[in-house]
């Protein structure tokens, strides 16, 4: 099974990432980071509202593989969007990051009224190269046809909340018609399905534990997934999905654990967005 995809630029991504959300100290960061790479991972996923930059760069400038090689995204926070600094905000992102570019830059939510003239300056920033590739998070349909109306520049990728307690089947089959990789967050719902009975059950059949059976239906319907931990053998067991196939009685099964479960908070401030 493939362990990367070519977005729509393009530029080779690996499907399988380090999620870093709320690892700010640096032991931590720095033992999450080192852990993933042993197992193989090549994607950290980061974001200036995660308050841990400076350690992700931190770790990565002493990690055993070099910048190159590592795959690493970072978001644009609602403030900037809202005072309208989304260069500032990029610029001081990459110092955090120490490194001059990032391979995929997102705007991780489509604030109101700001979204659209942030998304054109989102195209000053790759078109200078220093973002590989631009993209989007917590977009919904009626967000990406808006920029669509105003953009020659299709986001490369909509990260979303994306698990089998939440399936997202239509805003996903519109990203794939739009040429929009969808990758998922919380992919493990953060712990939600692991003691659901399908999933153990399911876990059994294919010899795999509940939380790998979840990452690699994601997988298997085209996604990628960046499920965070702090424990090096949850790490290294989160990367074990690339070894069996789930069978399409399966999938077809699994679409009944969908209950429209969401795991992340919406931001306070965010209150006002429409979902
Ligand atoms: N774009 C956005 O707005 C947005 C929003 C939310 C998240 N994200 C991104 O997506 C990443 C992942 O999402 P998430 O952090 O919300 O949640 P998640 O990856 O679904 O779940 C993380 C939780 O699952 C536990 N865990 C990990 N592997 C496990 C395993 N094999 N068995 C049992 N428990 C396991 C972790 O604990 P341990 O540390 O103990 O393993 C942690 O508590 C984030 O870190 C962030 O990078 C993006």
């Amino acid at each position: 099974m493939k362990h990367s995809i070519y977005l729509n630029n393009d530029v080779e991504m690996p499907l399988l990432g380090l999620g870093v959300y709320s690892i700010t100290e640096q032991p931590d960061v720095t033992r999450s980071i080192r852990s993933a790479v042993q197992a193989g991972y090549r994607l950290i996923d980061t974001a200036s509202a995660y308050k841990n930059e400076e350690q992700v760069g931190e770790a990565i400038a002493g990690c055993s593989v070099n910048r190159k090689q590592l795959f690493l995204t970072t978001k644009l926070w609602n403030t900037a969007q809202r005072v309208g600094d989304i260069q500032g905000a990029f610029q001081r992102s990459l110092e955090r990051l120490q490194t001059d570019y990032v391979d995929l830059y997102l705007v991780q939510w489509p604030v109101p009224g700001c979204f659209q003239s942030t998304w054109k300056e989102m195209e000053k920033i790759y078109e200078s190269g220093r973002a590989r590739a631009i993209g989007v998070s917590n977009f919904e349909i009626r967000h990406l046809e808006e920029l669509k109306k105003i953009s020659g520049i299709v986001p490369a990728v909509n990260q979303i909340e994306c698990h089998p307690f939440w399936q997202r089947t239509e805003l996903i089959e519109y990203c794939k018609d739009n040429h929009i990789h969808v990758q998922a967050y919380s992919p493990l719902a953060r712990g939600a399905y692991l003691d659901e009975d399908m999933m153990c059950v399911l876990g059994i059949k294919y010899a795999h534990t509940p939380a790998q059976v979840g990452l690699h239906w994601c997988i298997q319907r085209g996604l990628s997934v960046i499920p965070r931990s702090t424990r090096p053998e949850h790490i290294r067991s989160n990367a074990g999905i690339f070894d069996f196939e789930i069978e399409e009685e399966d999938m077809e099964l699994m679409k009944t654990l969908n209950r429209d479960y969401r795991s992340a908070d919406i931001p306070e401030d965010l209150r006002d967005i429409p979902f």
